[in-house]
């Protein structure tokens, strides 16, 4: 117990029922939770761990009482940290750098959620997020914590449209923005496509705080937007609000089989156990480490490890706003750990992907000191043995695939390095992490026998951190991802588990792709394609993309009579992609086609367009309506250089 009256709790004690839950399989151990639960600050213990009598909704320690920002930066600053830092701000696209202690950062976030509650934020109120990659994105988000606001953050490479859907889903009060960001090649003006996305919403937000950035001044609208720095100067310091651990903490759109984004909603108790608890179990570090997520506070790796993980560890979280490569070269990333002795760095394979195109025999990480790195995590997509091995041997460090989802808020299955390192295994995020039970299961829901592809599913209850529905969708949030299998929760990848229980992801079950490490739904694209006057029928697919993993290709057929040429429609519909759903769909192939290929009862084939585009064997589908459709449309993927 400390002065504060905290209990602090060391796993190490505990490790050997770990290991137990490792080894074993994953049980869901309600006494371990709650010893999970005591290492955090809680105005009110909880007297429940787990209520599940309510599936598929099920609630951890239902009776806490805490907040996330306190867990974050007031605990470490009372605690004597207030001099360490907390958070890095490197900036290779605007030359900025910048070191904030935790007091500093407790200041600025008391006085942002100050502004916040002057202009009437209260708990439970939405306040959505359009940053770029800036201290100030993370600030708004403990801001909201602080104040048991919830916020949204939207990733910033999504346009107007996408925007607007989320802003009249999540009916924030307010909307924190920024006046751009920088993309390598170009400033991307926030502000307009915030504006627009205004227009478009039903809902209006009251009020836009905007940081007007140096590399563009935007304009403000009287009486709705105010500038961050001239409100901050009036602002007072607010403290943290006790909200109830069920209560939302945020809600973070991710991209479902259809246009309609979901809205998964993370609570407040079980994410600050959960993050915390795999700041030391998977990710092995301590408090002073220096953590570096290079992704983005618009995704679920942002969320979870650019701000709250590190944080509620007492590490420091490292912001970067570049790429992997051309900010200024393929040292990037060596560059950066050198600098500032980053010990962990978590990034998507995509990024080793570009690195090595551009350095394959790593000679950029030569000139570096990068002595710091103790292990290096991928997730976001399937991580190619190739990548795993090359980092490995450039790297001399652990490399650690693991996989998860938005939904779970943090991976399923990994190495925990903090528990016992496993062997390692290229194309295996390893074994489940305790707390999650994984199976495979066939169409009828029947348990498959080891190395048999299935299904992978997670037996409910999920652990504490997971997403505990969908915004305005409890409905949803059954129906989609616990009515197929009863008693299990649906990831939607399908995959193995081979005979020592690594388990192998291997693809979707459903339209969703990965770009670059982006998740994004070929359905929502196929319905900007259709929404295009001359298109009568369309279909996206994900095809293999040797950089990005996979990237999505789009045939249209034309209504009858259109006579305008086929490369304006193409052009037409790759810019309407990039116009509503935004750059970062990376759309940019797309054939006219006379038909498509459909099955007998009208189903569009799509895994053998898949098949032909990605150069792999076909057969012509028994079930298909006409087998000569199957000429042209290898025709038109030649066209494009897709066979
Ligand atoms: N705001 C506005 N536009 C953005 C953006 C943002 N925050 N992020 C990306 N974009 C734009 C890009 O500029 C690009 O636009 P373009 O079509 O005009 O070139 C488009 O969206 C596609 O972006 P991306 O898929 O990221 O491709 P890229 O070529 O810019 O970079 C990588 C490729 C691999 C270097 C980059 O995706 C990367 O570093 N990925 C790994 C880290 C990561 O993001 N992980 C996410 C989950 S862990
Ligand atoms: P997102 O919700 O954006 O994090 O995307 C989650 C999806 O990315 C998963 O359902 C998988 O399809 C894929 N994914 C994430 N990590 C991995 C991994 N390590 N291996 C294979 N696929 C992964």
């Amino acid at each position: 117990m400390d002065a504060g009256g905290h209990i602090l709790y060391s796993f190490k004690l505990d490790c050997k029922s770990i290991i137990n839950l490792y080894a074993g399989g994953a049980v869901n151990n309600e006494e371990y939770w709650a010893a999970a639960g005591e290492e955090i600050f809680w105005y009110q213990a909880p007297s429940i761990t787990l209520d599940d009598s309510n599936p598929p909704f099920i609630r951890w320690y239902p009776d806490g009482v805490t907040n996330a920002c306190y867990n974050a930066l007031d605990i470490h600053v009372h605690e004597g940290r207030g001099e360490q830092l907390a958070v890095i701000y490197d900036s290779p696209v605007t030359g900025a750098k910048s070191r904030i202690t935790y007091a500093e950062l407790l200041d600025r976030v008391a006085r942002f959620a100050g502004l916040l509650a002057a202009e009437g934020i209260q708990k439970g109120d939405r306040v959505l997020v359009y940053m770029p990659m800036v201290p100030e994105a993370l600030i708004a988000m403990l801001a909201c914590a602080r104040l048991g606001a919830v916020h949204s953050v939207v990733f910033g490479g999504f346009a107007s449209n996408e925007l607007a859907v989320r802003i009249d889903d999540a009916t924030p009060k307010i909307v924190v923005s920024a006046s751009c960001g920088i993309e390598p090649a170009r400033i991307v003006s926030y502000k307009p496509l915030l504006d627009r996305a205004l227009e478009m919403a039903r809902h209006k937000p009251k009020r836009c705080i905007i940081l007007q950035r140096s590399q563009e001044t935007a304009e403000l609208v009287p009486g709705r937007d105010l500038d961050w720095q001239q409100s901050l100067q009036t602002a007072q310091a607010v403290d943290c609000v006790p909200v109830a651990a069920n209560d939302p903490l945020y809600i973070l759109y991710t991209s479902g089989t259809t246009g309609e984004p979901k809205g998964v909603v993370r609570d407040t108790g079980g994410s600050i156990v959960s993050l915390k608890w795999t700041m030391t179990r998977i990710y092995d570090t301590n408090p002073g480490d220096v953590y570096w997520a290079a992704s983005d506070v618009g995704w679920v790796v942002g969320h979870s490890y650019i701000v709250y993980g590190p944080l509620f560890n007492g590490c420091t979280t490292l912001m970067y706003e570049g790429k992997p490569v051309g900010t200024p070269d393929p040292g990037a990333f060596w560059r950066v750990i050198a600098e500032y002795g980053v010990n962990v760095l978590f990034t998507a394979p995509t990024a080793f992907r570009a690195i090595k195109k551009e350095d394959p025999q790593g000679e950029y990480i030569a000139k570096y000191d990068i002595s710091s790195l103790k292990s290096l995590f991928l997730a976001g997509e399937r991580c190619d043995p190739d990548t795993l091995n090359w980092a490995t041997e450039k790297l001399g460090v652990p490399v650690i695939d693991h996989w998860w989802q938005t939904e779970t808020g943090w991976a399923i299955c990994s190495n925990c390095l903090g528990i016992e390192m496993l062997p390692i295994v290229p194309g295996s995020p390893a074994r489940p992490v305790p707390g999650y039970t994984v199976e495979v299961l066939d169409d009828g829901g029947n348990a498959v026998g080891p190395g048999d592809i299935g299904a992978l599913v997670i037996k409910q209850p999920l652990p504490p951190g997971n997403f505990i529905t969908l915004w305005n969708a409890d409905d949803r949030f059954a129906s989609t991802y616990f009515s197929r299998y009863p008693g299990y929760y649906e990831t939607g990848d399908a995959g193995y588990i081979d005979e020592n229980g690594y388990v192998f992801v291997m693809a979707r079950t459903d339209d969703v792709i990965n770009v670059a490490g982006h998740r994004l739904s070929t359905g929502a694209i196929e319905e900007v394609l259709a929404a295009h006057p001359d298109v009568a029928e369309c279909a996206v697919i994900g095809i293999a993309d040797e950089m990005k993993g996979q990237l999505p290709l789009g045939l249209i057929v034309l209504n009858a009579g259109v006579e305008r040429p086929s490369k304006t429609i193409e052009d037409e519909v790759i810019q309407k992609v990039r116009d509503e759903i935004g750059p970062v769909a990376a759309f940019r192939q797309c054939g006219v086609v006379d038909r498509l290929p459909k099955t007998r009862s009208g189903k569009i084939l799509r895994g053998t367009m898949r098949n032909i585009a990605d150069g792999e064997e076909w057969q012509v589908p028994a079930t298909i309506d006409e087998p000569a459709v199957l000429d042209e449309i290898a025709a038109v993927l030649g066209r494009l250089g897709r066979s």
